[in-house]
Order: C-alpha cells, then sequence, then structure tokens
C-alpha cells in the first residue's frame, strides 16, 4: 500500500531521491588524467583547464595542472616564468621524474610548467620511438585523484602527448560562426588516438564557450553543436563575460577573482557535471 503512494508521486520529490544519490555519491572515484583540446586556438581551453582544476581542487581533490602548451599561459598564471626554469621540457625531453618539475600553487593543487623551449619538442620527440609517450610514462604511478591538461592549438607531438596519456578528454567548441569549423578535425584525432593508441580514452564532453545571449546565431550554435554531439554536450555553458576575460591579467583563477560572478558559477556547476561524468564512465567505455 505505502509503495503504490510512493509511485504515484511525481520525479524529483524528497522520496526518490536519497538513496540514488548517496550511492553514486559514495562510488570510488579512479583517478582521471582530463585533457582539455581542440586544435583551434582562442576556443577557451586555458581558461577551462585552470578553472576546473582549481575548483577540483578547492574541493578537496588532489589536483595537478599540466600545461603542455609552449605559450605557457596556465603557469604564467600562477608563477612567474623565472620560477618555471624546471619545466616539462625535462621531463619529456631530459626524461627527469614529474616531480622534480611540480610546485605546489594552492591546498591541494599542484602545476607542472610549462616553457617556450618546449616548442623545439615537435621536431625532438618525432624522432624518437617512444617521442609520442613520454608522457604517459612521466604519468605512470601519479599521486593525484585529477590530472586536468591544457594543450596547444595543434596536432602536434605535445597534443599527442596529451592525448596518449589522457583517460578523458573535453573538447571546448567557441560559440562563435566558425564554431563547427575544425571540430571535424578534432574529432577525427580523437578517433584515431583511441584507434592506434589509447584505446581508453573517453570523450568527456564537449563543452561550449564564450556564448553572447544577445546573438541570435549563438543560440543555433548550441543547437548545431548539440545535434552533432547530443548528450555529449555538457549542460553548463560558459558565457563570455568580462570578469572571466580580465581574470589572467590579474593572475588569479575565476574563484579569486571574481567569487561571486556568473563565470565561477558557471565553472562550478561544470566541474560538478565533469565529475559526475567521471563517476558515471570508466576509461574503458566511450
Ligand atoms: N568565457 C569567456 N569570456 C570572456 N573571455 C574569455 C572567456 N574564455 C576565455 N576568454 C578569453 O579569450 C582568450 C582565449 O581564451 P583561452 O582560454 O586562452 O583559449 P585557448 O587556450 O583555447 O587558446 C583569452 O584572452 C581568455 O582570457
Ligand atoms: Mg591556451
Amino acid at each position: 500500500m505505502a509503495q503504490k503512494t510512493a509511485k504515484k508521486k511525481p520525479l524529483g520529490t524528497n522520496e526518490q531521491k536519497p538513496k540514488r544519490a548517496r550511492t553514486t555519491r559514495k562510488a570510488a572515484l579512479p583517478p582521471a588524467v582530463i585533457a582539455f583540446a581542440h586544435l583551434k586556438g582562442g576556443v577557451g581551453k586555458t581558461t577551462a583547464a585552470i578553472n576546473v582544476a582549481t575548483c577540483l581542487a578547492r574541493m578537496g581533490h588532489k589536483t595537478l595542472l599540466l600545461d603542455m602548451d609552449p605559450q605557457s599561459s596556465a603557469s604564467e598564471v600562477f608563477l612567474s616564468t623565472t620560477q618555471t626554469e624546471k619545466n616539462l621540457y625535462h621531463v619529456l625531453y631530459d626524461e627527469k621524474p614529474l616531480s622534480a618539475v611540480i610546485q605546489p600553487i594552492g591546498d591541494n593543487l599542484d602545476l607542472a610548467p610549462a616553457s617556450i623551449d618546449m616548442a623545439m619538442l615537435e621536431n625532438r620527440l618525432r624522432e624518437r620511438v617512444d617521442g609520442y609517450h613520454m608522457l604517459q610514462i612521466a604519468l605512470e604511478n601519479h599521486p593525484y585523484q585529477f590530472v586536468v591538461i591544457d594543450t596547444p592549438p595543434s596536432i602536434g607531438v605535445l597534443t599527442s602527448n596529451a592525448l596518449i596519456a589522457s583517460t578523458h578528454l573535453v573538447i571546448p567548441v567557441q560559440a562563435s560562426y566558425f564554431a563547427l569549423k575544425g571540430i571535424e578535425n578534432m574529432m577525427q584525432t580523437y578517433h584515431t588516438v583511441r584507434q592506434r593508441a589509447n584505446p581508453s580514452l573517453n570523450l568527456l564532453g564537449v563543452l561550449i564557450t564564450m556564448i553572447d545571449d544577445r546573438l541570435s546565431f549563438a543560440r543555433d550554435i548550441k543547437a548545431d553543436v548539440t545535434d552533432i554531439f547530443g548528450d555529449k554536450v555538457f549542460r553548463t555553458v560558459i558565457h563570455r563575460t568580462v570578469r572571466l576575460e580580465e581574470s589572467p591579467a590579474y593572475r588569479k583563477n575565476i574563484f579569486e577573482h571574481a567569487p561571486r560572478s556568473r563565470g565561477s558559477e558557471e565553472f562550478a556547476q561544470l566541474t560538478q557535471e565533469i565529475l559526475d561524468r567521471c563517476r558515471n564512465s570508466s576509461p574503458k567505455h566511450s
């Protein structure tokens, strides 16, 4: 009798929530290596990597932000160039252990910085038989719950190293007129990496960034991206905001720069969505 009454309750009422939610929250979370990648520049990769890594750390997860872009934009938000003398070049080329270059940049948050010297690795690593696997080797037995990788805007050896070392991929797509150009290439790259080098790589989601609700084509782009990627598109979109644009200039993440802004709210939501998707997906499934 009591069961019948419960069944009639509409979805979302208190009675249906607790058991499921608790089971999901308790599930052990395997370590995840999440690459933010897109072959185009200026789509919001670095902004997303910095703020998602920061948010994961603030939630209590031991997190490493790993900067694979020789432009070093993510590293420069946290460290000056003199502080990045030891950087991933030495790990990827000289085979120094990752621990030799890592620096603490916050509670639960470490950084493996980049340097412009890493641009030389595009040629130098290509000549080595294990050149595409150097990051994967360096990350063996890492002690982090999350490694968040920022990547360069090209499909060279550095991006390949990132994709081969990752369990998950997030593709940021800028809500602009040219948004869908380039995403085909990125998807091709994803499938090639899965087929040839890293079958465990899992497309965690496609993230729409820098959306401007005042522009009607922004809605069309969201619809187009959703047509192609369906539920792979994150529910959270990142709007174009002044606060997000200016935060790197202040060398701050959005949670420090503007804790009550739309940007910080959206990145907190996105991080929760990423956590949920990591819990529900295993690296074995696409
Ligand atoms: N949501 C946003 N609103 C406003 N400006 C943004 C937003 N996301 C990124 N930007 C700015 O756009 C530029 C490109 O973003 P970035 O994250 O560096 O892209 P990528 O790493 O793909 O090249 C940067 O100047 C950044 O500060
Ligand atoms: Mg970048």
